[in-house]
């Protein structure tokens, strides 16, 4: 969601922020603003609505004052219209202290109420504005000990030119440790090719940065290496991230197994869960929590647990589990699945689990992040960073996990075992044949181009892959798509189907592929255009569908890695030939730090 930006040190410190605050796009925003020292030493704050083009232009000729701090926001709006008032920084009544701030103030109104009674003047709707008259009255420390919500903050006064303050709690802030000199980011993809050292503040860590150090408590900040390299973050020859990271799929899923899966010893080696090898062994049931791709990867995590490892599975959104009256059972293990390890739902869903002194494990990408710390062991995604708000390459990989860690705790490797390991090695190459094809979807988007609705319909391991390819045309390509089991099919989504409502069939030939005939035979009865992705070989369902798209044969539990990425192909073309812009969907942002 918003992304903060932040320098102190003898640099540019402007052109910094504004530099970063660009690596933090992808995150989602409708304004943006910043507040520096100029070369006169004056305070000012510029803030603008929509792009950062706009932006840059109020700030062109302008340039901070060196060895001061400088910080910037791109806002995504929750309180307040998305206007100018409303962007950060904000600022206290003196216009003294600028403020920028992820996250929600839950108590904002008793202490707007409490703060106008103490004559504070209040110009915008946002909860974040509080704050800074808080500051203003009780100083940084105790305005801090007096929000209840969430937040990451950064600031800096007109008092002190030479500080940035900073506080962490339950939203993401990153530092990086340069040469006497410090950046300050929402996200350590920014910091990229910037530092090589970072601190990811933990919950409840606050502090101030200067020329001279830092000074951060209560608890001591530990420096961490960061291990991004800085062309991930690029778009490289691609138009688009999207499609870039969807051409990255055979790469993730190998980065994914790398040191991990050994196909020809048979063997799994997961090191995230090693500490725990002996819990794991007496676990009972499995809970997987997660939310929409993720929660869509743990939907097949289900089926592959129960079909290797004879592991009872469940899989809820995070979002219902952390209000559900859930009865925990002892022996249960919960899974948590997060792309960025910073959605609200999904960390609220492990600190409840973690409450409930349930083992806890995390299959998430973001090295560092909240979700990655808080689990008692995990395996991270290895997956580089996923800057296109649609999340593509990220679910590969957590399909590619997924079934390292179901191999894993199968307790006997048996022959099906041993050929799912062999598949999953050459998996990769089978990604690169659909990716090659990427033209013939593109053909296959401009002939569906004129639809407005869609069924996705998939059954057993195609059913997950069905919603996903469902909620990927929704979020790129604005189209109203329903994901459905083809069991379903006849209670009640076939009332919809006639020639202006086509159905995208997921019919790969696995032990429900006769199933989907007769669905897709039901569907043609009723002149329902269909769109099937097959079985490269099948014979039958060109008879059946108007279009088909052919994936190399894989085993069952693997389908949904090879037949997502047609999908996620169409969604991309489908969405640019209506001429999107496909990295940044309307309303939407990429990593969701509030509820
Ligand atoms: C869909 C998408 C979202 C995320 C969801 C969870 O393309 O990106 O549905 O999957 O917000 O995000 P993470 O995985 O970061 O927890």
């Amino acid at each position: 969601m918003c992304g903060i930006s932040g320098y102190i040190g003898k640099k540019e410190g402007l052109q910094i922020v504004l530099g970063n605050l660009r690596k933090l796009e992808y995150r989602g925003y409708d304004s943006a603003g910043v507040a520096f020292f100029n070369l006169g030493a004056n305070a000012e704050i510029i803030k603008t609505v929509g792009k950062l083009d706009n932006l840059e232009r109020a700030l062109r000729g302008k340039r901070s004052l060196s060895a001061t701090a400088a910080i910037g926001h791109t806002r995504w709006a929750t309180h307040g219209a998305p206007n100018q008032v409303n962007a950060h920084p904000h600022s206290d009544c003196r216009g003294e202290i600028f403020l920028v701030h992820n996250g929600i103030i839950e108590n904002y109104q008793d202490l707007k109420s409490e703060l106008i009674g103490k004559k504070h003047r209040f110009r915008s709707q946002t909860d974040t504005e509080v704050l800074t008259h808080l500051v203003e009255e009780y100083g940084f420390e105790w305005a801090l000990k007096k929000i209840v919500g969430a937040y990451a903050i950064a600031l800096i006064n007109k008092k002190e030119p030479q500080k940035l303050y900073i506080a962490r709690l339950g939203s993401p802030l990153v530092v990086g440790v340069g040469e006497k000199e410090y950046y300050i980011a929402s996200d350590p993809t920014a910091l990229a090719g910037l530092v090589k050292k970072v601190i990811y503040l933990k919950d409840g860590q606050r502090g101030v940065l200067s020329l001279g150090g830092l000074e951060i408590g209560p608890a001591r900040p530990k420096i961490e290496k960061l291990d991004i390299d800085p062309e991930q973050a690029q778009k490289g020859h691609f138009p688009h991230f999207m499609l870039k990271e969807i051409f990255e799929g055979p790469e993730v899923l190998r980065s994914a197994l790398r040191g991990r899966l050994s196909a020809d010893k048979g063997t799994v080696k997961l090191g995230g869960l090693e500490g725990v090898t002996d819990k794991l062994k007496n676990i009972k049931k499995l809970e997987i929590l997660a939310c929409g791709t993720s929660y869509y990867s743990g939907l097949a995590g289900e089926l592959l647990f129960e079909e290797l490892t004879n592991l009872p599975t469940e899989v809820m959104l995070a979002s219902e589990y952390r209000y559900a009256k859930h009865p925990i059972k002892k022996g249960t293990a919960a899974l948590l699945i997060s792309q960025s390890g910073e959605t609200a739902d999904t960390l609220a869903a492990l600190r409840k689990a973690n409450h409930q002194k349930n083992l806890t494990l995390g299959i998430v990408n973001a090295v560092g992040s909240s979700i990655a710390r808080e689990t008692v062991a995990g395996v991270y995604n290895h997956a580089g960073p996923e800057i296109g708000v649609a999340s593509t390459k990220a679910f590969l990989s957590q399909l590619g996990v997924l079934a390292l860690m179901a191999l894993y705790l199968s307790p006997k490797k048996t022959a099906a075992h041993r050929e799912i390991m062999r598949e999953l090695a050459i998996l990769p190459e089978k990604i690169k044949m659909v990716l090659a094809q990427s033209g013939k979807i593109k053909q296959l988007a401009k002939k569906y181009l004129k639809y407005k609705n869609f069924l996705y319909l998939g059954r057993g391991y195609n059913y997950p892959t069905a919603l996903e390819g469902a909620l990927k045309i929704k979020e790129i390509a604005y189209v109203h798509a329903e994901g459905y089991a083809g069991g379903e099919m006849k209670h009640g989504p076939i009332a919809l189907i006639d020639r202006d409502f086509p159905t995208v069939a997921l019919a790969t030939q696995n032990r429900v592929y006769e199933k989907m005939l007769s669905n897709l035979e039901e569907i043609k009865a009723r002149s329902g255009p269909i769109l099937a992705i097959a079985t490269v070989g099948d014979k039958k369902i060109a008879r059946l569908a108007n279009d088909v798209f052919y994936v190399p044969k894989t085993v069952e539990v693997l389908e949904p890695i090879l037949n997502i990425v047609p999908l996620q192909l169409f969604a991309y073309h489908f969405g640019t030939l209506c001429g999107y812009d496909v990295d940044k969907p309307r309303n939407l942002a990429k990593s969701v730090t509030v509820e």
